[in-house]
């Protein structure tokens, strides 16, 4: 992607978003936080460790980044964004929660086998496909041997994701990615154990259908999903 895309919705971003996703009934606090419990119960699975270090892929203003204090302990957290105007935005957000650092969108700026985790949220739908197998490289690069990458994404199979994207202005430039392209690239890039859950398949306003999501996980229908691959 153009490097100053995001740059130029880094100060709108937050105000963007919630009207976006307002037919949810949701904030983007709800997309941000479910997110980081679904990573935390993917980290109690792989890892039994006192400390864990995760670098947030493409962290943008920082929406994820206090939910990661919240739900997993001892984390130190790295965020990496091409779009400098967001993470200055991240910094000032949250300046103790985190470090903020600038990436050229191809080399991440650390040494090999430097994480425990990857987490990427909505970010590939905004990259080039053509660029998506050597990032994932990249990524396998500096996670640690074990390691675990979660990748969130729009499902493009979902009617409603589908109109959010088409009528964002900050998802003009998007292309959505099913699940099974980018399992096959997550594949590519040399992950093992790959895995894919579908989530959100109910509005706010059918909250009370929410219990009944942990069975729903294998059906491509829900608004988003995640993709995580072993090194
Ligand atoms: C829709 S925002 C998502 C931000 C954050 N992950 C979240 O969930 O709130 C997409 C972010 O991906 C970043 N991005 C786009 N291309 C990137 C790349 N090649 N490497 C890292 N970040 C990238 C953009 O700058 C932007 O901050």
């Amino acid at each position: 992607m153009n490097k100053a895309e995001f740059d130029q919705f880094a100060k709108e971003y937050q105000a963007l978003h919630a009207t976006n996703i307002r037919a949810s009934g949701e904030t983007p606090d709800f997309f941000a936080e479910y997110k980081i419990v679904d990573l935390a119960k993917e980290i109690k699975k792989n890892f039994h460790v006192d400390s864990i270090k995760i670098l947030d892929f493409g962290s943008g203003v920082g929406n994820s980044v206090p939910y990661f204090s919240k739900h997993i302990e001892a984390v130190d957290l790295t965020c990496v964004d091409v779009s400098d105007a967001s993470l200055s935005i991240a910094q000032t957000r949250h300046p103790d929660l985190a470090k903020y650092v600038v990436f050229d969108g191809k080399t991440l700026p650390f040494a090999d086998e430097s994480f425990s985790v990857v987490f990427t949220a909505c970010v590939f739908h905004h990259i080039p496909a053509s660029e998506h197998i050597s990032l994932f490289k990249e990524i396998y690069r500096v996670l640690n041997k074990d390691g675990v990458l979660v990748v969130f994404e729009h499902n493009p199979l979902n009617p409603l994701t589908v109109r959010a994207v088409n009528t964002c202005e900050f998802d003009q430039n998007a292309v959505l990615i099913s699940a099974g392209k980018l399992k096959r690239r997550l594949a590519l890039a040399g992950f093992n154990n790959i895995q894919c859950v579908y989530r959100i398949f109910f509005p706010r306003f059918l909250k009370m259908f929410r219990v009944f999501e942990p069975l729903l996980r294998w059906l491509p229908v829900g608004a988003q999903y995640y993709v995580s691959g072993k090194k």
